[in-house]
């Protein structure tokens, strides 16, 4: 089994996730190759791979130019291969119904942009890094993490990613291939 990741991260904490998912899945022994979707072209063959994984995080409403590129030029193999895509969000850290509609409408308009149908979805929260901004994503972030998270230290950089839920669930994606491989 082979399985491909592809990510795009504006600030870096959708990278990490990748990377912890790679190294995931490598240890379970099973064949893994990890590529920023900035890094990816044509010479990319999907028929190499026995499912893959894409990750990406939300930005103003909506995932990277880089990661609908590719999912739509794909579209149609992706959708034929066993995926799973990964939904990097700090909607996602909270229980908040409005927000997480919001992330239900993003997901249906990248699918219905795209084409490509995620064979499962992940939606797993990101982190908050203001040592990453500059002025304006501070500015920004800062009304929107305290307005969420009262208690947060508004300087700090915090990570709101349950790595413990996110290893089960890749656990869980992966058993699903292994089984479908025999
Ligand atoms: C400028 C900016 C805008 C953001 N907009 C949203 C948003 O609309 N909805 C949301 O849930 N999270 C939003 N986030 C939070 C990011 O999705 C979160 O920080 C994520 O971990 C970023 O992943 P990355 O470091 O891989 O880019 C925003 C973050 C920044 C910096």
């Amino acid at each position: 089994m082979m399985i491909l990741i592809a990510y795009a991260s504006s600030e870096g904490h959708t990278r990490k996730i990748a990377r912890h998912v790679a190294d995931r899945i490598a240890g379970a022994g099973q064949g893994v190759e990890l590529m920023p979707l900035s890094e990816a072209d044509e010479t990319l063959d999907l028929g190499r791979f026995s499912g893959v994984i894409l990750a990406g995080s939300v930005h103003v409403g909506q995932y990277q130019r880089a990661l609908g590129e590719f999912a739509g030029d794909h579209g149609k193999a992706l959708s034929a291969m066993p995926s799973l895509f990964v939904s990097v969000s700090l909607a996602a850290a909270g229980h908040d119904a409005e927000d997480w509609r919001g992330l239900d409408q993003i997901l249906e308009d990248f699918i219905a942009a795209t084409g490509w149908h995620p064979g499962r979805v992940a939606q797993v929260a990101g982190a908050y890094l203001p040592s990453k901004y500059d002025i304006f994503r501070r500015f920004v972030m800062r009304r929107i993490v305290a307005k969420k998270d009262p208690q947060a230290d508004l300087d700090a950089d915090r990570e709101y990613t349950d790595w413990a839920a996110l290893d089960a669930l890749v656990d869980d994606w992966i058993s699903g291939q292994a089984k479908e491989a025999t």
